[in-house]
């Protein structure tokens, strides 16, 4: 009898990839988990595709939140689905939605069966835009948007330099800094990459090795660091006077800003109801290019985050697919 209502009470599981100890990829396992349910204002999403950002298992956000350990965790917060449930206080979801957005960094994410967000971090997805997609496009496309809208306020025919400028936030940056009218440079690592940059929209291309040095000095009113390692002097020393340079990664030297008379600003991206929808019309109408390197299974989600540390096979971001 107490076994039977032990079966009875336990919460439902799911299938997700989950860490039990702060680490990189060799800490993921595919397992149950309890299945999460939404709270006030809350959703529950039955993921179909979950993208992943490698560096996220760096992120401080990732392992703890206050200063508390949250492991176990379930990593990659950009992701596509169906509403599967709601919470108290929803009025503009309905289960059966298909919808894509962020979860917060500092909770659980979507590789898994089921995530719960709250309603505000999704927008619907348009027919005939695909869940691996708006999967991809979420984060980068969100974090390209704030750089350059809410941190720089770049308009037309300001000099735009980007470190980086086919990554995942890079070639969202490079396609919307040219949308502006921006006077576009970006660096990359290879001639492949520097035929994509120009399709983006880049006017000037530099194909650099990591430790090659800016040609222009004081050249830019605007610089944005979106290769995710240690900011190289260089990128401080090529913004004018009074000129701003973002940092993706980590919060910048400040040491480095007064030498070169700059301001250096570190921002994490929020996720904002109204962007989501405004991306999801431009997915729709075919605006942007949002580029897909791979797929891997739920089942192969640590495999996925492996891949990191690989070559890829083609530009673009790594996804996890949940049947
Ligand atoms: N603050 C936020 O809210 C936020 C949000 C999203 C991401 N991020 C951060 O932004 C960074 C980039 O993320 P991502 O997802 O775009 O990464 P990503 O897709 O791996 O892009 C990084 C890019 O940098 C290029 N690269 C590497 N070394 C380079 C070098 N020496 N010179 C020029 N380009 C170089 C890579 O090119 P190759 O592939 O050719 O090497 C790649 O295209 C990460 O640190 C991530 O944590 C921050």
């Amino acid at each position: 009898m107490d076994a039977e209502l032990t079966a009875t009470n336990s919460p439902p599981l799911m299938m997700a990839l989950r860490a039990h100890k702060r680490g990189g990829p060799e800490q993921l396992v595919y397992e149950e988990a309890p299945r999460p349910v939404p709270g006030p204002d809350e959703i529950c999403v039955a993921v179909r595709a979950a993208a992943i950002t490698f560096a996220e298992l760096t992120w401080p956000e990732t392992w703890e939140v206050d200063g508390i350990d949250r492991t176990p965790i379930i990593p990659s917060h950009e992701f596509a689905g169906v509403v599967s449930e709601i919470g108290p206080g929803v009025i503009d979801l309905a289960v059966g939605d298909s919808v894509f957005g962020i979860a917060p960094f500092n909770r659980d994410g979507a590789a898994a069966e089921f995530v719960v967000v709250p309603a505000a971090c999704v927008a619907r997805k348009e027919t005939g835009v695909s869940d691996v997609t708006a999967a991809a496009a979420a984060l980068p496309a969100l974090t390209a948007w704030e750089a350059l809208r809410d941190q720089t306020h770049l308009t037309a025919g300001q000099r735009l330099l980007i470190r980086g400028g086919t990554g995942a936030v890079g070639a969202f940056l490079t396609q919307f800094a040219h949308a502006i009218g921006a006077e576009v440079t970006v660096t990359v690592t290879s001639a492949l990459a520097e035929a994509r940059a120009r399709r983006l929209g880049a006017d000037h291309v530099d194909v650099t090795t990591p430790h090659s040095e800016a040609r222009d000095q004081k050249a830019f009113d605007v610089a944005i660091d979106a290769v995710g390692d240690n900011v190289p002097e260089w990128m401080y020393a090529s913004v004018r006077p009074g000129g701003q340079l973002i940092v993706l990664q980590e919060p910048p030297s400040k040491e480095l800003a007064d030498k070169y008379g700059i301001s250096a600003v570190f921002f994490v991206v929020s996720t904002r109801h109204e962007r989501l929808e405004e991306l999801a019309a431009l997915i729709a109408a075919s605006q942007i290019e949002v580029a897909i390197a791979q797929t891997f299974p739920l089942s192969a989600g640590r495999a996925a985050y492996e891949s990191g540390s690989l070559p890829k096979p083609r530009p673009g971001k790594t996804v996890i697919l949940v049947p």
